[in-house]
């Protein structure tokens, strides 16, 4: 169980590596003193040391008011400020002193198939003034949204600086999610148009999105414009009137578009992310606030330099990529790494390959990422220059000390700190993480929170927890890039993240904090399962499966696993004239991927005559946890299993 590996490596790990001095004295913060001056700062006025970064890192058109209005858990940062994404983004490196960095790469990017193409920011400034042309051309309007569900290309990166140049806000659907989420998210945002591509690549295969927009729409997205990036080329139907293509909108669209001058709270994207429940919901994030704490945290924990070659592998589709592909990076003028494909294809040569071929110099992957490249074996490392890189970084979900010393030692050769970084959708940037050069580092432990950043673990009572003692993850004082609300369901928003603990930001984790102040996030203590990094609610799963016709009944639950940390195992009663016959399984697994998207295939799906409940009826999900992770049994797992009687040995216990 995440719980218990993390409790047992927070006593037992005693590995520390301090930093290399020669690292730390060419780094951004130059060792302890310099990070320690920047804590003190921060804990004398939190407001003050946010209003210095958003000063440092952030162009204003106008300068704000206040710099914190907060009436929690409504939160307005640099009140009154007017600013703009795409300008940070691309104009201000075109301008001044930094105007140099007109021919400087912003994006390197490789196709799947090995297609290969550099933006520069002169290239990607003109071409996100192009497509706002056309975005306006359309008809679309400061604060209208627009869903972006397209492959891992350029185009996405231009789509949202769009976007934020006239004040559009995007939500962007990963394509791994289904028509039916499709048609949910974009019908919650009330968004009336989609940008899309015909297809991306995936290991070697198409991934047909336009088809999968084309089945939204037919299942009740009301979209009326669909702009369609040709990516793969081959044959999509497009419906007169509704669908028009990228490159012919973009043929003569101008390439002058001033960037508008947007509140700082004015709303910048909406992503969409699984909560405890099935209905979609929205994130929202806006400009001021959200812009400083990634184009801070992005310079800060990944120590940008003007000569860094930075990748992370983040689908842009998820947060990660929002933050730490796109906006933090290109908010700094840094050099960005995106790669459209699978790390396997086609070998599992594929990402050294990628570090050895653009020198590549920071990478932040996922846990689960690395584990699977010590499933492949160093040998595939081995084989390439890595020696450009000096600084690794994780995220998404907690880091075995095991996987930790591997991504260490043959990916890093014991030379580059590991940033574990630790944050959420809701969170917009970094919250938890060791700043290289100036924090020791343990496996396994993000460390400490960013400077700014005023994280607790509480119990029950929500009193502060000792050394070493479990409770929840929570964040007392507000921060720039903290979400602002659930689109359209402010008593959502207030009843899931504030009220837990009275205007305290409840992170949904447990985690504990050893002898030194460092964190260890455990995982989710909610409804809500972190597969592969990604984050999926078995809500969201068990609906999926009872609407199945067959199905009468679902109860899912997550299941240690050596690679994705958490696997999906779904239980589920048959309706009752339904035969049970082996493929069942099978095809329930194949339902889920079609109603949610493959992201959430369910690994397992077990057929149970009944599902075990306690007297008063509640399923007993801790016995279904403990048969997924086989430490019970009911003996035959090949037939139609039968809880009864273990559920009559432990109703006492639930
Ligand atoms: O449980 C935590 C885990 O991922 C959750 C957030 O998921 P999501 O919103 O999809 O964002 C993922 C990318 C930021 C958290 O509640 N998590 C994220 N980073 C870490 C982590 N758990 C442990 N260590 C981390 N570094």
């Amino acid at each position: 169980m995440a719980d218990e590996f993390a409790i047992e490596s927070s006593l037992k790990e005693k590995r520390r590596f301090e930093p290399d001095p020669k690292w730390s004295r060419a780094a951004l913060v130059p060792g302890k003193a310099a990070y320690r001056r920047m804590v003190k700062e921060a804990e004398k006025d939190f407001r003050r040391y946010w209003a210095r970064h958003a000063k440092e890192n952030v162009s204003w058109f106008t300068p704000w008011k206040k710099i914190l209005d907060w009436k929690p858990p409504r939160a307005r940062w640099f009140v009154g400020g007017k600013t703009n994404v795409s300008y940070n983004c691309l104009d201000r490196h075109l301008e001044g002193e930094n105007a140099w960095r007109k021919n400087k790469a912003a994006i390197i990017w490789e196709g799947e198939p090995g297609d290969r193409r550099v933006l520069t920011y002169g290239d990607l400034h003109r071409e996100v003034c192009k497509f706002a042309n056309v975005l306006k051309d359309r008809g679309v309007k400061k604060g209208d949204r627009v869903i972006l569900y397209m492959p891992l290309v350029p185009e996405l990166a231009i789509a949202m600086l769009a976007c934020t140049r006239i004040g559009a806000v995007h939500s962007i659907i990963f394509g791994g999610f289904s028509a039916d989420a499709i048609r949910d998210r974009t019908n919650d945002a009330e968004a009336r148009v989609i940008v899309t591509a015909d297809g991306g690549w995936r290991r070697g295969q198409i991934v047909r999105l336009k088809d999968m927009v084309d089945e939204a729409i037919d299942g009740g997205a009301a979209v009326n414009q669909v702009i369609v990036l040709q990516r793969t080329g081959h044959d999509v139907p497009m419906k007169a009137g509704r669908d028009l293509w990228w490159h012919d909108l973009m043929a003569d669209a101008s390439p002058v578009c001033k960037p508008a001058k947007l509140d700082s709270e004015h709303p910048l994207f909406i992503l969409y992310t699984s909560g405890s429940t099935g209905k979609p919901k929205g994130i929202l994030h806006t400009t001021g606030g959200y812009l400083t704490h990634v184009a801070t945290t992005s310079k800060y924990i990944f120590d940008l330099k003007e000569t860094d070659t930075y990748w992370c592998t983040a689908d842009i589709g998820w947060i990660t990529g929002h933050s730490y592909v796109v906006y933090g990076m290109l908010a700094n003028g840094a050099t960005s790494v995106m790669y459209e494909g699978a790390p396997n294809w086609p070998d599992e040569e594929r990402f050294w390959q990628i570090i050895d071929r653009y020198r590549v110099t920071i990478f932040y992957t996922a846990p689960t990422a690395i584990r699977t490249f010590m499933k492949w074996g160093a040998d595939h490392v081995k084989k390439y220059d890595l020696s450009s890189l000096r600084l690794l970084g994780t995220v998404g979900e907690p880091i075995n000390p095991e996987a930790w010393m591997w991504y260490r030692r043959v990916i890093g050769h014991n030379r580059c700190p590991i940033v574990d970084t630790w944050w959420q959708t809701e969170t917009g940037g970094i919250l938890i993480s060791p700043v290289p050069g100036a924090v020791a580092t343990t496996p396994g432990s993000a460390t400490l929170p960013f400077p700014g950043i005023f994280p607790d673990i509480v119990n029950e009572q929500g009193e502060s927890c000792g050394p070493d003692e479990g409770g929840y993850l929570v964040i007392k004082k507000p921060w720039p890039g903290m979400l602002r609300g659930i689109h359209g369901d402010p008593e959502r928003f207030r009843e899931q993240y504030w009220s837990k603990f009275d205007g305290i930001y409840f992170t949904g984790d447990g985690a504990r904090r050893d002898r030194n102040g460092y964190f260890w996030v455990m995982g989710r203590v909610d409804d809500v399962m972190n597969v592969a990094g990604h984050r999926l609610s078995t809500m969201e799963v068990e609906s999926a499966l009872v609407s199945h016709p067959k199905v009468a009944e679902a109860a899912v639950v997550g299941r240690p696993d050596e690679i994705k940390g958490t696997a999906v195992v779904g239980f589920v009663s048959l309706e009752g004239d339904v035969a049970f016959d082996a493929s069942l399984a099978e095809e329930l697994r194949s339902h889920v991927a079609r109603e949610i998207g493959p992201v959430a295939r369910p690994d397992e799906v077990r057929i149970a005559a009944a599902l075990p409940k306690t007297r008063s009826g509640k399923i007993m999900r801790r016995l279904l946890r403990d048969v997924a992770a086989g430490r019970e049994t009911t003996g035959d797992t090949t037939t139609l299993e039968d809880f009864s009687v273990l559920a009559s040995l432990r109703q006492d216990e639930e």
